[in-house]
């Protein structure tokens, strides 16, 4: 009878969390992605001279105008982390993170390709500069999304990803951000034994999580 509870208990707990993911986790979204992706296009707009830092600095203003600074996190350079994962390495800063969202600009310099990861979340992606790539297991022909549109990816969703050199986008996911991370982390521990980045977006992740948990966003 333990063992029948113990063996069912993980199949209980993913039903749960998945009722929940479609009643009453959705009342805690605070972003809105058409927001977002009108905020991105405007910003685009206004920096048509390709100063990425320019844009980002604008981008992350006008989201703290609009949400503001106390769920938006100022843009520096100094808060920057790699992040690895289903074998794409890209660069990223964390402008909000809490247990129901997370809202970053993530991107590469030099160029990636991996697999998406298969999330328990939304994930908007919306490009600012560049490209990216995707592809389902049976599309011959990848998608092309450029800067100003949106790639949504569903919840349980997964694709082939790839960005050229120069890509950026601000990614907005809705979901259950904890069950994300271990996809986020977990390269650490069999290929990159990169702990300063792990500790750092550990930190970082952390911080704004408790943070939001504190002044009521869950
Ligand atoms: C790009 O924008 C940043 C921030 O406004 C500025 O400090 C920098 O000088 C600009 N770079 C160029 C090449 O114009």
């Amino acid at each position: 009878m333990k063992l029948l509870f113990l063996a069912l208990a993980p199949f209980a707990i993913w039903y749960a969390l998945n009722a929940l993911f479609y009643t009453w986790l959705p009342t805690n979204y605070i972003f809105d992605k058409d927001v977002l992706q009108k905020i991105s296009q405007d910003v685009i707009e206004r920096h048509p001279d390709g100063n990425n830092t320019a844009l980002f600095i604008d981008l992350a203003d006008s989201l703290i105008e609009e949400y503001g600074p106390k769920y938006v996190n100022k843009l520096n350079f100094d808060d920057w982390v790699f992040n690895n994962a289903g074998g794409a390495m890209g660069q990223m800063f964390i402008l909000h993170a809490s247990i129901s969202e997370y809202l970053i600009i993530f991107g590469t310099a030099v160029g990636t390709e991996g697999h998406s990861g298969i999330h328990f979340a939304d994930d908007y992606f919306t490009i600012l500069t560049g490209e990216q790539y995707a592809a389902f297991p049976n599309q011959l022909t990848k998608s092309v999304y450029k800067p100003g549109e949106q790639n949504w990816m569903k919840y349980g969703e997964f694709r082939q990803y790839s960005m050229p050199g120069g890509s950026y986008a601000l990614e907005m996911a809705q979901g259950w951000i904890p069950a994300m991370l271990p996809f986020g982390f977990l390269d650490t521990f069999s290929s990159t034994l990169d702990f300063i980045t792990l500790g750092r977006t550990i930190f970082f992740t952390g911080r704004d999580m408790i943070k939001n948990l504190l002044q009521g966003k869950f």
